[in-house]
């Protein structure tokens, strides 16, 4: 009896032991690290693990930009028979650009994922077709939303890191319809999901904000309650939002917050003003790129109710505040810095 006991015993020791393994296993180890990012007093800091901070540094190492070819000789348009965005470069440039497209997107597969090797010219595949709008989406966002992405600028790479589908996209999610069960609509909550972090927030903060431009704003303007018809379900769509931003980008809510009051401009991080002009880029790539691509993709890239995979901050930034900490590629890709459609 005694004997089995203690056997029981030291069974349910180690299951405890397992159980806060596994309870642990969310947590970082520490020591964790704590920088100043606001003006003093505000507690805006950022706490920040030096461990993942090694493996960030690895995700967003720039390759190597091959040297650049001479502007001079005939142009693409005037060699090839189908050049409809690219047709300005030389065929120099043109090439070198095929090459470095190449590299960024189908590495493995080489030109033949997007051309038929018997005629370059035509548009047979569906990939060929969407690198086109894609070349013309890369220079809208370098050329009209300098307010976000600077002179720094995106190419394809930022996005795509040698793959043909980004890592970091997202779909509509088919949350429970009302009257699917007894409780009604759950938004997409109490189904942990990693787009807000495993919290219990609405886990498609995406469709409302990054898709639709519903109010991201809570906050009552005025003192009395009275002003302020937001509901906390509406504060927690919100918050789903703020999460996912924050973990795209490996930061605090005080990188751009002063926590004092969430909704002043007043006293907040310049960062916060970059956020506002990201949140209306990620919905113009949606809405006039990607979407209008639906019909031209095959249903395997699609999701549950039919849509793309689509950009939020995650798809650039990849854990870090600049994608690719700070670098930039555009300055060897200058084609893709213009031609504005
Ligand atoms: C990710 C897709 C993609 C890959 C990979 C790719 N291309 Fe292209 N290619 C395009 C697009 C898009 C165009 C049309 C550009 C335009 O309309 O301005 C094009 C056009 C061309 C043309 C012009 C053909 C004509 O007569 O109109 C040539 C030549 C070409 N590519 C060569 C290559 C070579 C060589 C490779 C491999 C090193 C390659 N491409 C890899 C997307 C790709
Ligand atoms: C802002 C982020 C972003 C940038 C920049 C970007 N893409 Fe994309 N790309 C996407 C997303 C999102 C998809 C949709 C993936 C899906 O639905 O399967 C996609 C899909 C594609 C596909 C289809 C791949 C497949 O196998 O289905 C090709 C090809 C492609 N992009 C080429 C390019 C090229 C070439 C460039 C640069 C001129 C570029 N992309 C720049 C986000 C980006
Ligand atoms: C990268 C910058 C950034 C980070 C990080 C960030 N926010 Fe925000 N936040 C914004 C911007 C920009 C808006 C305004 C969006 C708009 O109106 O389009 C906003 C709005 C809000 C609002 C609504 C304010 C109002 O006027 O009603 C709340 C609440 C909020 N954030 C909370 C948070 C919380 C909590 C976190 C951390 C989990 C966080 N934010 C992280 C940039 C940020
Ligand atoms: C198309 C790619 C892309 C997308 C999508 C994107 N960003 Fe950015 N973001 C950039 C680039 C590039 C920079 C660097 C600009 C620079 O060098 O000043 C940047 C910079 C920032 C900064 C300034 C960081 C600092 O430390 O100064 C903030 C804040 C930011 N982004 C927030 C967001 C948020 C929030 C979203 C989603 C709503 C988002 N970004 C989506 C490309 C992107």
């Amino acid at each position: 009896m005694l004997q089995s006991s203690t056997h029981w015993l030291a069974r349910g020791a180690k299951l405890a032991a397992l159980a806060s393994l596994v309870t642990l296993a969310a947590c970082e180890r520490p020591p964790m690290q704590s920088e100043q990012s606001g003006f003093r007093g505000t507690g805006m800091v950022q706490v920040v693990n030096p461990r993942t901070l090694e493996d960030k540094v690895a995700l967003n190492a720039v390759p190597m930009a091959t040297p650049q070819a001479p502007a001079e000789g005939p142009k693409a348009s005037q060699i090839y028979q189908n050049v409809q965005v690219l047709g300005d470069l030389s065929v120099g440039q043109f090439t070198r650009l095929m090459v470095a497209i190449t590299s960024w997107i189908a590495p493995q597969e080489g030109c033949n994922y997007c051309h038929n090797p018997a005629n370059l010219a035509e548009d047979s595949k569906y990939t060929k077709v969407v690198s086109r709008r894609m070349i013309e989406m890369t220079q809208n966002i370098n050329a009209n939303w300098k307010t976000h992405v600077a002179d720094t600028g995106v190419t394809c790479y930022t996005c795509h890191r040698g793959q043909a589908v980004p890592s970091q996209v997202w779909f509509k999610t088919d949350h429970e319809p009302k009257g699917a069960n007894f409780i009604g609509d759950k938004a997409g909550q109490n189904s942990p999901a990693a787009s807000v972090t495993l919290a219990s927030l609405p886990n498609d903060p995406f469709t409302p904000f990054l898709l639709g431009d519903h109010a991201i704003r809570v906050n009552g303007t005025t003192a009395l309650p009275t002003g302020n018809r937001s509901s906390i379900k509406q504060t927690e769509w919100t918050y789903g939002l703020m999460v996912h931003m924050s973990a795209s980008l490996g930061v605090n809510c005080t990188y751009c917050h002063n926590t004092r009051a969430f909704s002043s401009w007043e006293d907040v991080a310049p960062q916060r003003v970059k956020a506002w002009h990201g949140i209306r880029m990620a919905r113009d790539v949606n809405n006039q790129y990607i979407t209008p691509l639906t019909e031209v993709f095959p249903a395997n890239r699609k999701g549950v109710l039919g849509d793309l995979a689509k950009v939020n901050c995650a798809t650039c930034h990849q854990g870090v505040n600049k994608p690719l900490l700070g670098a930039s590629m555009l300055k060897d890709y200058p084609s893709l810095a213009s031609g504005a459609k």
